[in-house]
């Protein structure tokens, strides 16, 4: 069966995205779940775009070890230094670098002529190809260029030395008869085609991102870029998860193999959505609450008798356990970490230390401990604000709340060691919390993009999961809590959500 190279741009494409944005600590997170997962390529970012993004590229680099790892870059000279500079220590660096070919980029974006758009595809590429030997080319909004341009354009920069030549969808355009045909004629057309990889990378404007980078891979790509959960620009990019189960359900249709292991994909879009402060809807393909639920009587019985009759992938291929086992007080350390690692997660010994701790907490709340549970616990240890150690943690809170009365609530909150104390008012009990931190913690001017709640399972004394986004100066910064008291919940995520906002603005925390 031919390779598919797995290319994510989850840290590029998608943390580019409004909402998405990661700091140095997330992104190196979902890093290694990718690494885990066995993509073949990393694109930890665009390197010149900001020190943030250099920083985060060459972290990556350093660390990530079974993947190689990209950098964005335009075709000019200061960006393609700027890339090296950032993937050089990688164990497989490339350097990824792109210019517009379509007539409409080419004259309002570009104000380039199709001649100097070829001439800095040659030299840029072949300047790239000075550092290192792994070179992807992309030919940004490809679907929308003349075809016969395309081909000059592929063969120069084949001819400078890119190995992999990427075909963007870039506004989510094209159908997938029209990007098989595409492939086919560059493939055909391109003198050296044999000598690089094709590649697809669609965009999902019309729906049609998976079907698309399929299509492609059926007119002879080899490469597809993909993200997890779709992330992306506008509507997103082709969702790694699903091309990859696509290929993996129907091998017959798609006689290809990827290098993914699949058990990793539900970690890996917790940790993403997590991360992000976001949830998946509930009825998104492979990685949705909803994707293995059977409602109707009519399917419910058809499952019980034959899983396979309304199933088409199994949950236990996506690493979701289905044999729910229940913890509760009385389990120790051993069962807690060993149904951990059963549920994807190899944690430090410090990590599983602050992760019984709060799984203790919860046992005297709560009567049993789901699986659902534990995931959260440690979903939210690894999302836990570490580079920002030094911020302010809670101490303790109290409300005053109700329906005749002002909200008052009283926040004390530590930070290396000193307790700091304050009260205030407000239009509900959380909005009197989160105004008492503001008072105390006086972060740069910002404002509230989401705040929302979601159990975390079924009952009254559900773990509450609270998401705060805060949105200053163009990036989103995410705290998370849970409790099964959701004010608790709400004000463990709101400080958490400060910290990074303060660490970020350099203001001292
Ligand atoms: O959508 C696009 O064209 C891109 C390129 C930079 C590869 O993201
Ligand atoms: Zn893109």
């Amino acid at each position: 069966m031919d390779q598919i190279v797995i290319f994510d741009t989850t840290l590029r494409d998608g943390e580019q995205s409004p909402g998405c944005s990661m700091n140095l600590k997330e992104k190196i997170e979902v890093a290694k779940c990718l690494e885990k997962m066995k993509v073949d390529v990393i694109e930890a970012g665009f390197a010149i775009s900001s020190p943030g993004d250099f920083e985060s590229v060459s972290t990556i680099a350093k660390t990530v070890r079974d993947c190689s790892v990209a950098s964005l870059a335009r075709a000019n000279v200061k960006d393609i230094d700027t890339a090296w500079e950032a993937v050089k220590m990688a164990a497989d660096p490339r350097i990824h670098l792109f210019i517009a070919t379509s007539p409409l980029h080419m004259e309002f974006k570009l104000k380039m002529t199709p001649e100097e758009v070829l001439a800095s595809v040659s030299s840029m590429t072949a300047h790239a190809k000075k550092y290192c030997s792994n070179i992807e080319f992309s030919a940004e909004d490809a679907t929308r260029s003349d075809w016969d341009f395309l081909v000059k354009i592929v063969d120069a920069a084949i001819r400078a030395g890119a190995t992999t030549v990427n075909i963007p969808d870039t506004v989510g355009y094209t159908t997938p008869a029209e990007m098989r045909e595409l492939i086919e004629y560059l493939r055909k057309n391109v003198p050296d085609s044999d000598k690089a990889i094709f590649s697809v990378h669609c965009h999902n404007d019309l729906g049609l991102a998976t079907a698309n980078s399929l299509a492609g891979v059926l007119g002879g790509a080899r490469q597809i870029e993909c993200t997890v959960n779709g992330l992306g620009e506008r509507a997103g990019n082709t969702a790694l998860e699903e091309v990859v189960m696509a290929m993996h359900t129907r091998p017959t249709v798609y006689p290809f193999s990827a290098r993914i292991d699949t058990t990793q994909i539900s970690r890996a879009s917790r940790t993403v959505y997590n991360i992000i402060g976001q949830s998946a809807p509930l009825n998104k393909p492979i990685v949705g609450r909803n994707a293995f639920a059977h409602e109707a009587g009519i399917h419910q019985h058809g499952v019980l008798a034959n899983k396979q009759t309304y199933e088409i992938l199994t949950p236990e291929s996506l690493g979701i356990q289905t044999n729910n086992i229940v913890l509760g007080k009385h389990s120790g350390k051993h069962a807690v970490e060993d149904r951990l690692r059963q549920l994807g997660y190899t944690l430090s010994k410090e990590e599983l230390v602050a992760c019984f701790e709060e799984f203790k907490v919860l046992c005297d709340k709560k009567k049993t401990v789901t699986d659902a549970d534990l995931e959260a616990i440690a979903e939210h240890r690894a999302v836990a604000d570490v580079d920002v150690q030094n911020g302010y943690k809670l101490d303790w809170f109290a409300v005053h709340t109700s329906n005749f009365t002002t909200a008052t609530c009283t926040v004390s909150l530590e930070k290396n060691g000193e307790k700091f104390e304050d009260v205030c008012l407000g239009d509900g009990p959380i909005d009197a919390a989160f105004n008492a931190i503001d008072k105390i913690v006086k972060p740069v001017e910002h404002t509230f993009d989401i705040y929302n709640i979601h159990s975390i399972s079924e009952g009254k004394d559900t773990l509450g999961d609270v998401t705060v986004k805060l949105v200053a100066g163009g990036r989103t910064y995410t705290g998370k809590g849970l409790s099964t008291d959701v004010i608790e919940a709400s004000i463990v995520a709101y400080i958490s959500a400060v910290n990074k906002l303060c660490a970020a603005t350099k203001k001292e925390v």
